[in-house]
């Protein structure tokens, strides 16, 4: 028995946290799960019945005696492979379940990997529009290329760097997939949030006034709805191009825009010969 959350059911698919989108999750390690979605948002939105997780134990797959789920690799090597039968046998299984509220019952299949897609919000945002996810943890050196080949139809990297197992992968992408799902957070905080629209955040400040000699900036206690609203597009605009130049050649921009980041160094590729800019404004 696996320690999760207190409203944790068991059924004919699994561990099923209540109803609404719904992601399975396929894993060896199911236990490291269950905090990330006891807490906060995610925690809400589950009992609220607007997300529901299903976790599957790989494991509960295997047939032997020992219940292996993994093997040294052809052609020598260090580390281990995840095993072909326990690991399609689980998606077929997953795949066959009838759906509960209306879910489709050939979604898609993404394994975690590092050597998969980059992670975006554009991703989460496509991913949101999906009623269920089957999201595959892989462990180990990685999984047998021939279950990839037969039954994964999208791989996804949460970044260049390597993890112990897919797992906490699998859980940022539930996070950024679950807070775009309608009522999970106000629509108002996805609209205004960094990467909506390709630029970064400006900077937010709260009482008090003062904080150990800083003061916020007068502009936001003014009063001129105005100001402030141009204020925090320029401070997105500036931020955006000292941290992350890349980002402005997809972002949205007025000719104001343009013309504010003009005046920070910016070379505004839709002028003359406009090469990228090289973070040379940082001061
Ligand atoms: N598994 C191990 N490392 C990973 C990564 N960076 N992204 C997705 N899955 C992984």
């Amino acid at each position: 028995m696996i320690g999760l959350s207190p409203w944790r059911r068991r059924n004919a698919t699994g561990l099923c946290y209540n109803a609404g989108m719904r992601f399975d999750v396929l894993t060896l390690f199911p236990g490291m799960f269950a905090g990330p979605l006891n807490e906060s948002i995610l925690k809400r939105a589950i009992q609220a019945g607007i997300i529901n997780v299903v976790l599957h134990d790989i494991r509960a797959y295997a047939t032997d005696r020992h219940r292996t789920t993994d093997d040294a690799p052809y052609g020598g090597g260090a580390g281990m492979v995840m095993k072909p039968e326990p690991l399609a046998a689980c998606i077929r299984a997953v795949l066959s379940m009838a759906p509960e509220t209306g879910e489709p019952s050939q979604p898609p299949v993404i394994l975690m990997t590092p050597d998969g897609e980059p992670f975006t919000q554009r991703i989460a945002a496509e991913l949101a529009t999906c009623a269920r996810l089957v999201l595959v943890c892989g462990r180990y050196e990685g999984v047998d290329e021939r279950v990839r080949e037969a039954l994964i139809d999208r791989e996804i990297s949460i970044g260049d760097y390597v993890l112990t197992g897919g797992e906490l992968a699998a859980m940022v992408v539930i996070d950024a997939v679950a807070r775009l799902v309608p009522g999970v957070i106000d629509a108002e905080s996805i609209a205004d949030e960094s990467f909506s629209d390709g630029l970064l955040e400006y900077p937010q400040y709260t009482r008090p006034a003062v904080w150990e000699g800083r003061a916020v900036p007068p502009v936001l206690v003014s009063g001129h709805h105005g100001e402030v609203a141009q204020w925090r597009r320029r401070e997105r605009l500036r931020r955006t191009l000292e941290r992350r130049p890349d980002l402005l050649a997809r972002a949205a921009l007025t000719e104001a825009d343009r013309a504010y980041l003009r005046t920070l160094g910016w070379n505004d590729p839709t002028v003359g010969e406009g090469a990228e800019h090289s973070a040379a404004t940082k001061s």
